[in-house]
Order: C-alpha cells, then sequence, then structure tokens
C-alpha cells in the first residue's frame, strides 16, 4: 500500500480504468471532478452481429484495447503517468471475465510506479457522474451541481434502481428491479422489433415521432402505488404479445407509436418513483444517471414533472450518462480522500457484494 503524494499543488489527479461490460475506457479527472482525459473504445459493432454482449468476446476486446485506451488517456497530461496521483478501476459488478482485465492492468501499472490503487463499484460511479465538469460544458450547466444529499435515479442496462446520496462515500438504496433493468427492457424490445443492439438510443430516435397513447400496454405496478421498487419483465412480455397477435408494425408509423407508446410507460414509472423517493425523504433534489438517462422522453418528462413539484433536477451530460471511466476516476477520488485504499490483492466482483441492509458499504466495512 502507498500512501497518496500530490507531487504539484492543486487536487488529486485520478487515472480511471472502467472494463466492465463492452466499453474499454480511461480517463484523468481530478478530486474537484474535472475531466482533463476521458477516452472510450466501444465494442458495440463487435458484438452486434449476435444481438447482445457476449461475455468471452468482451474479456478478449478489452485485452486488445486496453493498453493503447489508458495509453491515450495519459498522453492528454503533459507528462503522462508522472501527471496522476493513484489509479481507480471497476472492480465489480458487471463480467467478471471483462473486469479482470481492467483490475489486472490497474495492478500491473500501481505496482510498477508505485501508486495507490482502489477498487470502485460501477453504479456508485454512476450515481456520482452528476459532479463531472467536462471542457466545453456550458459553465452554467457544470457548475450546477446538486448539494448532498440528493436522490438519484440509476438506470443502465444492468441495473435500475433509486438511492439516497448522502455523500461521494455513502449512498443508500431506496428500492430496486426484481427483474429486468429499464435499459434491459429497451434492448430486449428492440432486438424483437428488429431494430439491433444496443436498443435503447434506436427506441429512443422513433419513440419521438410516434403517439405514445397509440398502443395500451400495462403500467407497471409492483408492490403498490406507493412502492420504490422497479418491474419491467411485464412490459416487455406484453409488447411480445402485441407483436404475436398483430404482428410486427407494418410501416414506420406503427413502429414509432409502438416505441413511444412503449417508452412512454417507463419513463412514467421511473418519473413517478423518483419523485415519489423526493417526496418520502423530503429532499428536493433528483440526479438521473445511466446509460437510460441518455434517453430525450425521460429528460424531458423529469424536467416537467420536477418544475412541477419543485425538485431541482439534475442530469449529467450525455458523455457521462453512458458508461465512460471519467466516473470511476471521480468515485475512486472520493474514496481516497476519505483515507481509502486497496492493494494488489483487490478482486473482482458479478453482483454488488457491497449492497446490504440497503447500503452500499464502503471497502472498510464489507
Ligand atoms: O450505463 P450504461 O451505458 O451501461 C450499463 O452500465 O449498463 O447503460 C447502457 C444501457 C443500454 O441498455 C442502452 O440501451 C441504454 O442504456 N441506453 C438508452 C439510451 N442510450 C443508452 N436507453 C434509452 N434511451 C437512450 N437514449
Ligand atoms: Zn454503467
Amino acid at each position: 500500500m502507498h500512501a497518496v503524494s500530490t507531487r504539484r499543488p492543486g487536487p488529486l489527479r485520478v487515472l480511471g480504468i472502467e472494463s466492465s461490460c463492452d466499453e474499454t475506457a480511461a480517463a484523468v479527472v481530478s478530486a474537484d471532478g474535472v475531466v482533463h482525459s476521458d477516452i472510450i473504445a466501444s465494442q458495440i459493432a463487435i458484438h452486434a452481429p449476435y444481438g447482445g454482449i457476449v461475455p468471452e468476446v468482451a474479456s478478449r476486446a478489452h485485452l486488445g484495447s486496453i493498453t493503447s485506451v489508458v495509453e491515450a488517456a495519459l498522453g492528454a497530461l503533459p507528462d503522462g503517468l508522472a501527471d496522476v496521483d493513484a489509479i481507480a478501476v471497476t472492480n465489480g459488478p458487471g463480467l467478471v471475465g471483462a473486469l479482470l482485465v481492467g483490475v489486472q492492468f490497474a495492478k500491473a501499472l500501481a505496482f510498477s510506479r508505485g501508486l495507490p490503487i482502489v477498487g470502485v463499484d460501477h453504479l456508485v460511479a454512476h450515481l456520482l457522474a452528476v459532479h463531472l465538469r467536462r471542457d466545453g460544458e456550458a459553465l452554467e450547466e457544470s457548475a450546477r451541481e446538486p448539494a448532498y444529499p440528493y436522490i438519484a435515479l440509476l438506470a443502465s442496462g444492468g441495473h435500475t434502481a433509486l438511492y439516497e446520496v448522502r455523500s461521494g462515500t455513502e449512498q443508500v438504496l431506496l428500492g430496486q428491479t426484481r427483474d429486468d433493468a429499464a435499459g434491459e427492457a429497451f434492448d430486449k424490445v428492440a432486438k424483437l422489433l428488429g431494430l439491433g443492439y444496443p436498443g435503447g438510443p434506436r427506441v429512443d430516435e422513433l419513440a419521438a415521432q410516434g403517439d405514445a397513447r397509440a398502443v395500451a400496454l400495462p403500467r407497471p405496478n409492483v408492490g403498490g402505488r406507493d412502492s420504490l421498487e422497479f418491474s419491467f419483465s411485464g412490459l416487455k412480455t406484453a409488447v411480445a404479445q402485441h407483436v404475436a397477435k398483430q404482428g410486427a408494425p407494418r410501416d414506420e408509423r406503427a413502429l414509432a407509436d409502438l416505441c413511444a407508446s412503449f417508452q412512454g410507460v417507463i419513463v412514467e414509472t421511473l418519473v413517478r418513483k423518483s419523485v415519489l423517493a423526493c417526496r418520502a425523504l423530503d429532499l428536493p433534489r433528483l440526479v438521473l444517471s445511466g446509460g437510460v438517462a441518455a434517453n430525450r422522453g425521460l429528460r424531458a418528462r423529469a424536467a416537467e414533472v420536477c418544475a412541477r413539484e419543485r425538485i431541482g433536477l439534475f442530469v449529467p451530460s450525455l458523455a457521462s450518462c453512458t458508461d465512460n471511466a471519467a466516473m470511476i476516476a471521480y468515485a475512486g477520488a472520493q474514496r481516497l480522500a476519505t483515507g481509502a485504499r486497496d492493494d494488489l490483492t483487490l478482486t473482482v466482483y458479478p453482483r454488488s457484494p457491497s449492497v446490504r441492509r440497503g447500503r452500499i458499504l464502503d471497502v472498510r466495512e464489507r
């Protein structure tokens, strides 16, 4: 283990590495959220022919691109790795083989340069991504940061959940999906409609041209109206049954209507439960996070409802919503700032063991 030594004035600078799913990513971010570099090598084209992510293929692709991705992220700094104070790496949840590539790379780099290393929970990183400050973002936008505590909706390909975010290192799980994640529902419905992988962005585009009242679909009602739990598998099945009965949409218009109707139910559910959480905890600040937070319908509806409910809405830039390593570096910096360190025994986990009894535990408490 190594102490963090800041070699230059200013906040701690952290190299973040992310390889939990189908993006190999590296970024350098300061503890204050300033993004110095942010590189992503997407594997979408590699997995698209299979209609989804093939874990073994993902691991191999990470191995092939991790060196050049990290080099590119460091290349943006005047002195490269010498400008970095510590390394943060996603060590779960995610595909185990994929995670191992990033973690082993990070360990080797930390060991060879005597740098401290911290593991980062991918979900925690999504919850904090709203604090990133990227170049080129309007100043008013990047200056708009929520004060702690806030409510965060995490809606990604693998997870849909609501959290109370108390600080950069303490988050409380309020409710989550019992089955499919919102992004997973987008991807499965898109596949069913022959829209390719990943389906979220394509459904989003089509939905913008459709009528959300065109097709009646059931609204998920798991645990009753006041519950903070989600369930999206019934909705996905309802779309499948609609297609089985009526046949695949005949034209672009019918396809857009079906996408709009499906997306409308997801958006309404996500927004309604997020507002419910804000009210239940009397916290008038809501953050949207995860890949599905890139959805234009969700962003627009959340803005409308939050304005009416007098809830401050904070939405990360598109680049900060979908998977990236800047959020990993930032979350790592927050852990490092509290004195947390991992060592070269750092291992990976497929599902979040860090979430126990509704809290995401810091490594020292696990
Ligand atoms: O957070 P993310 O990049 O990766 C995970 O951690 O899962 O989320 C990916 C998910 C995919 O399911 C993708 O279809 C969905 O986010 N997604 C969208 C949009 N952009 C990405 N879903 C709806 N509308 C979008 N515009
Ligand atoms: Zn993610």
